[in-house]
């Protein structure tokens, strides 16, 4: 049978006090709506309808056109939410998922589970709920004598009875397609807040004589709705200690998960041993056999297998195998190092490509360069790229040594195999096995230490006069 989902997402979210829709605010890295979206996608819905309202185009560029849209100019309620939908889908048999966009925990599995069970009833609705300690804000599951649910209420227009109830609406649902649109037509806001409520749709249909059935589910934070930034960190809390789980079930060793945050779409090899205060953020992909961290913040950064990255920042890095980098080295868009780099301390690299086995130890920059396999750069070399107004390129060929201090000024190029002298400013090309050397020529006054001292010594006593 067809599925559809569709998922609300029209809210402004006043409780969050945030410029940012609030189904935009990121939970691990990823919007809250695209994990909902992600969740449906598994659970093999083949439609996804967002309603969008409040930001619509804002959520619409961050969503893109991989689903379908119906806008809800105002926000009367999730009834009116998904009436939004009609013209799209009122026409379709099968069976629809209803997804609050603020519900970032929902995992494909528990859906799979929800429909199974409305199958299996033979249910026109079903409503998938948890038992909260606290249910306080949530729709409460108003169950009959004999355990069948009744209908949905919501906090505000509970009895001081049903107050009491601790099993909750978790916002998440599946119908029967037609039996869900025939319905909401009767939906009315005679309500304590004037809306169009969704969760009347299962009063409704029960007293038509439908049969409406509850899927629990185990896992508490599956129902957590986020309404403010109090659960908005509870949600990420909760999403990384899934996450760290799943790497860990794959093989993954984090020394302590608790000061370890890795982002949703993150990918890791087995035998990795993450270390503590690491960051892995965006489309981050670690190989096996790596060592990341202490205090490594990586993002949209891909490192290959059996490398180590010790207290250092990553953004859009491309790492091969068996590379070695920090402590404290910065590696920003556009670094390509090959397999077994070396990249030590305080070293900066943009923009360049370096060569299989080729060291930059410490203390340097290195810039729009591409650099030859086997290189040696030393000690507080740079490449000066910039001239204010103008990046140039700086070429090294293999196995060339740079000197300590040397300044590459470019456009300049460093032939194979040639030896920059230390010290030196080269601002013309160097040839293949080439030395360049490019600095003053040393000079030694004999015994001249202590007649300079004393010039220094009378020039202070007749100042201090
Ligand atoms: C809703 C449920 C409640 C449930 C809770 C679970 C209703 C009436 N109540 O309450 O039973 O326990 O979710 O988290 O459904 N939205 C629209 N258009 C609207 C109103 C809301 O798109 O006109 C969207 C919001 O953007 C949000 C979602 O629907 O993503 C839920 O709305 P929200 O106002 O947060 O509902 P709750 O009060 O949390
Ligand atoms: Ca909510």
């Amino acid at each position: 049978m067809a599925r559809m989902a569709i998922v609300l997402a029209a809210g402004q979210g006043k409780r969050m006090k945030s410029k940012l829709y609030k189904v935009l605010h990121p939970v691990c890295g990823k919007p809250m709506v695209r994990h909902v979206l992600d969740a449906v996608g598994q659970a093999n819905c083949e439609r996804a309808v967002v309603v969008v309202g409040h930001g619509a185009e804002t959520v619409r560029a961050r969503l893109g056109d991989s689903v379908e849209y119906a806008l809800q100019a105002e926000q009367l309620g999730t009834g009116h939410a998904v009436m939004q939908t009609r013209s799209l889908l009122a026409d379709a048999d099968g069976v629809t998922v209803v997804v609050c966009g603020d519900t970032p925990l929902v995992t494909a599995a528990t859906i799979e589970a929800l429909i199974s069970l409305h199958e299996r009833e033979g249910a026109a609705a079903t409503v998938m709920t948890a038992e909260m300690a606290d249910p306080t804000g949530y729709g409460r599951i108003v169950r009959g004598p004999d355990g069948g649910v009744l209908r949905i209420v919501e906090q505000k227009d509970c009895s001081p009875e049903e107050a009491q109830i601790r099993e909750i609406n978790t916002g998440t649902y599946c119908f029967d397609n037609r039996k869900l649109f025939a319905a909401l037509e009767r939906v009315t806001n005679e309500n304590a807040q004037g809306e169009y409520y969704l969760t009347d749709v299962f009063g409704i249909l029960k007293q038509q004589g439908d049969r409406i059935a509850a899927y629990m589910t185990d896992d508490p934070a599956e129902a957590i709705g986020v309404n403010d930034r109090v659960a908005l960190g509870e949600a990420e809390r909760l999403m990384r200690q899934r996450i760290t789980l799943k790497h860990q079930l794959n093989g993954v060793t984090i020394i302590d998960p608790a000061s370890t945050y890795i982002e949703s779409d993150v990918t890791i090899g087995p035998d990795t041993v993450l270390y503590p205060g690491t960051m892995l953020r965006g489309s981050t992909a670690i190989g096996s056999d790596c060592a990341i961290g202490p205090h490594a913040d990586l993002t949209d950064t891909r490192v290959g297998d059996g490398s180590a990255i010790r207290q250092s920042v990553a953004d859009q890095a491309l790492l091969g195998n068996e590379c070695s980098v920090g402590p404290f080295a910065y590696l920003r868009p556009g670094t390509r190092l090959h397999d077994e780099v070396k990249i030590g301390d305080f070293v900066e690299v943009k923009n360049s490509v370096v060569g299989q086995g080729s060291k930059i130890p410490h203390l340097s920059y290195v810039g729009d360069a591409e650099v030859g396999a086997g290189v040696n750069i030393g000690c507080g070399a740079i490449t000066a790229n910039y001239d204010g107004y103008n990046k140039s390129k700086t070429v090294i060929g293999d196995n060339a040594f740079i000197g300590t201090n040397a300044n590459l000024i470019a456009p300049v190029k460093v032939g194979e195999g040639a030896y920059v002298v230390a010290g030196s400013t080269i601002t013309h090309d160097v040839g293949a096995g080439d030395v360049a050397i490019a600095r003053e020529r040393q000079v030694n006054k004999a015994g001249y230490a202590e007649k300079l001292r004393s010039k220094a010594r009378s020039k202070k006593e007749r100042e201090s006069k």
